[in-house]
């Protein structure tokens, strides 16, 4: 069985990292293993264009592996020339870079590794918001350039305690998130979710649930987006929901960059509707070198906080999302079929998840 996975290529600096499992270089880690079934390993990082080796060898292979970091998109034009396709696994988690309807229709079975990166990007998210309230990058830019002037960065600079935040999804990265933030004293933490917490979590949390988006978003100083992609929350923070956030507010998206209009967000940037936008996710990926997140301001020159898609790919992670995989693999190929329920994304042609359910 032929077996395509789709990763970045880390060139000099897989030589002296061989936890960065998740590049063409390392391959997961999975070779040996996978050649040791019986079965083919084609290890690519061509992706975009027709003639892309993604393309080529999609045509016979059974089973796709990619990360959300540098997705390989399996769009449906290139579903309908899979023809050997079973099974896409995602190393990571967050599987919108397949069409899932196109999947479903074929009955190929889509699963990623969940839980595997939730912590980091938790992590990611409370420093994210950190480094834009306080105005981290303008400050250290400052030293590094041999400047010294407190008035220019203080004059953008708050205190995260006594502000009030709120989470778009309370799933497993909103929930850590918040239980991150709680020590830092906060008026309030709200979130949206059409899935409630349990009662006795949203008390040990100390977090309310709003039910509409717009009031909520009325409501915070800081927003946090962690759903999924999915077609209801494809282009939501668009100019008219973002017009209905709290003037002056910050944005944190470590969900997907397609979440959020990009020429709307970096116009409420400049124009001070938002103070500032962070985050790790665009689209696509890699980013365009003229995508204006890479360069928008606020009036102050500050108000970025963007880095690529690193938040859910620290070597921790890595090590876990790629033993997932294996996992999720070795399942497929004993011919098992015993994948943790949670990993499943769309089996037999429907949606396993709740969560991505929403796309119905
Ligand atoms: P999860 O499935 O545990 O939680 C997602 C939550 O979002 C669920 O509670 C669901 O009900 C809710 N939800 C779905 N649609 C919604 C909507 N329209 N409005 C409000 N809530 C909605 O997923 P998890 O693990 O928390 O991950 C969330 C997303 O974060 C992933 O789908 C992925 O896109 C992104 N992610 C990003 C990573 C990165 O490296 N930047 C790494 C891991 C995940």
């Amino acid at each position: 069985m032929k077996i395509l996975l789709v990763l970045y290529s880390a060139g000099e600096h897989a030589k002296d990292e061989e936890k960065l499992l998740g590049c063409i270089e390392n391959e997961l880690g999975i070779r040996k293993w996978i050649e040791s079934q019986g079965h083919e390993l084609v290890t690519t990082s061509d992706k975009e264009g027709a003639d892309s080796e993604l393309d080529k060898h999609i045509v016979d292979a059974e089973v796709v592996i990619t990360t959300p970091f540098h997705p390989g998109y399996i769009s449906r034009e290139r579903i309908a020339k899979a023809k050997n396709l079973k099974l896409c696994v995602t190393a990571g988690v967050g599987s919108d870079h397949v069409d899932l309807n196109a999947a479903n229709e074929r009955k190929i079975t889509v699963c990623e590794v969940t839980g595997s990166n939730v912590q980091s990007v938790a992590e990611h998210v409370v420093m994210t918001i950190l480094v834009l309230v306080r105005n981290f990058v303008p400050a250290h830019e400052q030293v590094m350039a041999g400047d010294w002037n407190v008035a220019a960065v203080a004059k953008d600079s708050y205190d995260v305690e006594g502000k009030v935040v709120g989470t778009v999804g309370i799933g497993r990265i909103g929930y850590r998130v918040l239980q991150r933030l709680k020590p830092f004293g906060l008026k309030e933490m709200l979130y949206f979710d059409y899935q409630a917490l349990p009662k006795h979590l949203e008390e040990e949390l100390g977090v309310r649930r709003v039910e509409s988006l717009e009031e909520m978003l009325a409501q915070c100083d800081i927003v946090t987006i962690n759903c999924p992609l999915h077609e209801s929350t494809k282009g939501l923070f668009n100019k008219e929901l973002i017009s209905k956030m709290k003037k002056g507010a910050w944005l944190v998206n470590t969900a997907r960059g397609a979440i959020c209009v990009e020429q709307d967000v970096a116009d409420a940037v400049a124009s001070g509707q938002l103070r500032g936008y962070g985050g790790d996710v665009w689209f696509p990926q890699p980013a365009p070198k003229d995508h204006p997140w890479r360069t928008m301001r606020n009036k102050y020159g500050a108000g970025n906080a963007m880095t690529p898609h690193i938040s859910g790919t620290s070597l921790d992670a890595q090590m876990r999302y790629a033993e997932g995989t294996k996992n999720i693999l070795d399942s497929y190929f004993s011919g098992r079929f015993d994948y943790r329920p949670e990993d499943v994304i769309v089996i037999n042609g429907d949606y396993a998840t709740k969560a991505y359910g929403q796309r119905k």
